[in-house]
């Protein structure tokens, strides 16, 4: 590890005052980036250039409390002071081996001019590919125990930038995408489920990230980094292109409750020349502080299948004994997690070097799921017909580890009760990995999953699940600001309209995962749960299937990012494809990424290094697609053998979307390849040294 402090002055940093106002100057290392930050009569701003032209225009910066005067317009600079930072790192896991955090820094101390002399310090990181900035409340007199009424955070937008948003809700990610200008974001002219516990508390409101794109091309991205003990920040759209930060309330309207000392999540803005230039972007877990775990050893990314998608699709239940008012209820007799059942799955995961078996509806409860009472799952008692000891023996003798459930409800104070508990019962069996989720209303009632009740709830499962060497991955969770660099036992989440969707509405659109990576994956790892090859499973349902290739499919494990990813179909659909191979071999973390090409909505490809082999895998919209692919990232001189996995000139994600080519071919760095992607189609390659 290589770090590097440096106090700098003159070049980096440039001071000017005129009517009032006082600017100070910071550029990237680059120095494409370049933010002016001071205060404008009395008042905190900030503004932001690329190759000199204005993307973020003067956004002023501030807060209001309850029982106290906000601090906005009456503070003056006390100090100002340039650093600059420049360290490489290795990540437990991840899409890279090794990751450069290099950033300059400019820190404003400010403080009220009057007698109360309350004082706030600004944090601006400057990287090569975005602007970070944070609020650091020192411990003082006058401000001890803190009520934030409203963050008055902005972001005024340079133009009216292309947009790709989803609304605000205070509950769930799991929104389509909407594309429009920023002046057009109106919840109300758009199409929302409002029934159950959807809450769009403000038209106007929209969850971060959200991503841009100016008329000349560059592309930008709002979200927030380290978010810990505060609540989720969306955006507002206000008069004239201001983004304000609107957080998410706690029951009684308050949005933060705290004390100093206290400093917010970094609030981000990523900016890049290319829309892949933003995947490519590690600056959110440059943000979050480095790993806290001293014991990481049982932290394995894998692949896994499991006792999941019958119950989605309705071929058996989660519930051992159903009630028909239940959320759980399917017309079947059979429970899915009988032991038998669950055996099968170990066999076939065994079978293709698959690590992971999840088991959902193992414990007693599910058969209240959705129901108004409280305390139904106690999280350690087995249905009668899942032996779950014997099955973790069976599993652990074929190198199989079974992945444990834990779902909530929404039901989070319960939940804290029996934590402990919880994970001391699967670490006593051995189980290392959980999934946990939170479908249903938020108990106590009132509060939200994006509140900042449940983000100190998310991190005490966190924490409590480390304690018992146990990883995470979280549903219905709350949204990633990269704290997985700190915690690495926090491998993925959901927190977007995954495949389930597809089993029970009229599904995702085909566009969707052309753009997720660059919106809701800009966050961190997705368990978006790929891999179905029947597509239409109409052995199940006639209506319901999803809106793509089965080579689009395969893509989706190099274009998502997660390093827990699942073979999502059921284990029937596998056997005997030999389109499964790309599963068995594609790896779940990384030594390298690159995203080759792609546009919002419309196609990416992405590759990917593990070792000496590389991953590319491609999509495209409801449009097919002709796509040049260039092999530059290759070592030259080398011959690879690339085995290919593609659409046939009959597939079609609507009338054919299971026909599939797969062939080999030689290729080296000069080598070019045009491949025809169908309709919602796709590709994905293994890239393998000849010798
Ligand atoms: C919603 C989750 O996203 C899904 O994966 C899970 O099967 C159900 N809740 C039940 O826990
Ligand atoms: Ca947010």
């Amino acid at each position: 590890m290589k770090t590097l402090i440096t106090i700098f002055s003159g070049c980096l940093i440039f001071m000017s005052s005129a009517f009032g106002q006082t600017n100070h100057k910071i550029l990237s290392p680059d120095k494409r980036i370049t933010v002016e930050a001071g205060l404008n009569k009395s008042t905190p701003f900030y503004f932001v250039e690329f190759n000199n032209e204005r993307i973020i225009d003067t956004s002023y910066l501030g807060f209001e409390f309850k029982s106290t005067e906000p601090i906005k317009n009456n503070l003056q600079i006390k100090s100002a002071n340039v650093t600059s930072f420049d360290e490489t790192w290795q990540p437990v896991w991840g899409e890279r081996k090794s990751i450069r955090n290099n950033y300059n820094q400019l820190e404003i101390v400010l403080q009220e001019s009057d007698n109360q002399n309350r004082t706030v310090n600004l944090f601006f990181r400057i990287f090569n590919d975005g602007v970070a900035f944070r609020y650091d409340f020192p411990k003082q007199d006058n401000l001890n125990y803190v009520e934030i009424t409203d963050e008055l955070t902005q972001f005024k937008l340079a133009e009216d930038y292309t947009s790709w948003w989803i609304p605000a809700d205070y509950d769930s990610y799991e929104y389509l995408y909407n594309n429009t200008k920023v002046s057009e974001i109106d919840l109300r002219k758009y199409n929302y489920p409002t029934s159950g516990d959807r809450n769009h508390p403000n038209p106007f409101a929209v969850n971060t990230p959200i991503t841009m794109k100016s008329k000349s091309g560059i592309y930008l991205s709002i979200h927030e980094a380290q978010l810990y003990d505060y609540s989720d920040m969306a955006l507002e759209r206000k008069d004239g292109l201001i983004l304000q930060s609107h957080l998410v309330p706690w029951k009684d309207g308050i949005k933060v409750k705290t004390q100093t000392p206290f400093k917010t999540p970094w609030r981000i803005i990523l900016i890049s020349q290319n829309a892949g230039g933003l995947i490519e972007s590690a600056t959110i877990l440059n943000l979050n502080e480095p790993n806290k775990l001293t014991n990481t050893s049982y932290i394995e990314p894998m692949k896994y299948i499991g006792v999941w998608w019958e119950m989605h699709i309705g071929k058996s239940s989660w519930a051992y004994k159903q009630r028909k008012d239940s959320w759980s209820f399917r017309e079947t007799n059979l429970h899915g997690a009988n032991t038998n059942n669950v055996k099968k799955y170990i066999d076939f995961a065994s079978a293709h070097g698959i690590r992971g078996v999840l088991v959902e509806g193992w414990n007693t409860g599910w058969e209240f799921w959705g129901a108004d009472s409280e305390g139904y799952f106690d999280f350690v008692t087995p249905y009668p017909d899942f032996n779950i000891n014997e099955l973790v023996q069976y599993a652990k003798s074929k190198n199989v580890e079974i992945i444990g459930h834990h779902e909530t409800g929404g039901q989070a104070a319960n939940y804290e009760k029996h934590l402990d508990n919880a994970f001391k019962f699967y670490q006593s069996l051995g189980i290392k990995a959980v999934k946990t989720g939170y479908a249903g209303t938020i108990i106590p009632k009132g509060e939200h999953h994006h509140g900042q009740y449940m983000i100190r709830h998310y991190r005490k499962v966190l924490e409590t699940a480390a304690k018992y060497n146990i990883m995470v991955n979280a549903h219905e969770p709350i949204e990633d600001t990269g704290e997985r660099r700190t915690f690495p036992n926090m491998l993925s989440r959901e927190g977007v309209r995954g495949m389930e969707w597809n089993a029970w509405s009229v599904g995702n659109s085909s566009e969707h995962t052309t753009i997720i990576p660059f919106t809701r994956g800009l966050s961190g790892p997705i368990d978006y749960t790929p891999g179905i090859f029947d597509l239409t499973f109409d052995k199940y349902k006639d209506k319901e299937r999803v809106q793509s290739t089965i080579a689009n499919q395969l893509a989706l494990y190099v274009v998502l990012y997660s390093p827990i990813q699942m073979a999502a179909d059921l284990i029937e659909n596998y056997e005997n494809n030999p389109a499964f191979e790309f599963i068995e071999k594609v790896p779940v973390d990384w030594d390298e990424t690159k995203v080759l090409s792609g546009e919002i909505g419309d196609f990416i490809v992405t590759a990917r290094k593990k070792d000496n082999s590389w991953y590319v895998g491609g999509i495209t919209d409801e449009n097919s697609r002709n796509i040049k692919l260039n092999f530059d990232f290759l070592a030259s001189g080398e011959k690879y053998n690339a085995k290919i996995f593609r659409d046939s000139p009959n597939s079609d994600y609507l009338t054919n979307p299971t026909e599939i080519i797969i062939e080999s071919k030689e290729i080296n760095s000069d080598s070019i390849m045009e491949l025809n992607l169908a309709r919602a189609g796709g590709f994905a390659m293994i890239i393998t040294p000849m010798n």
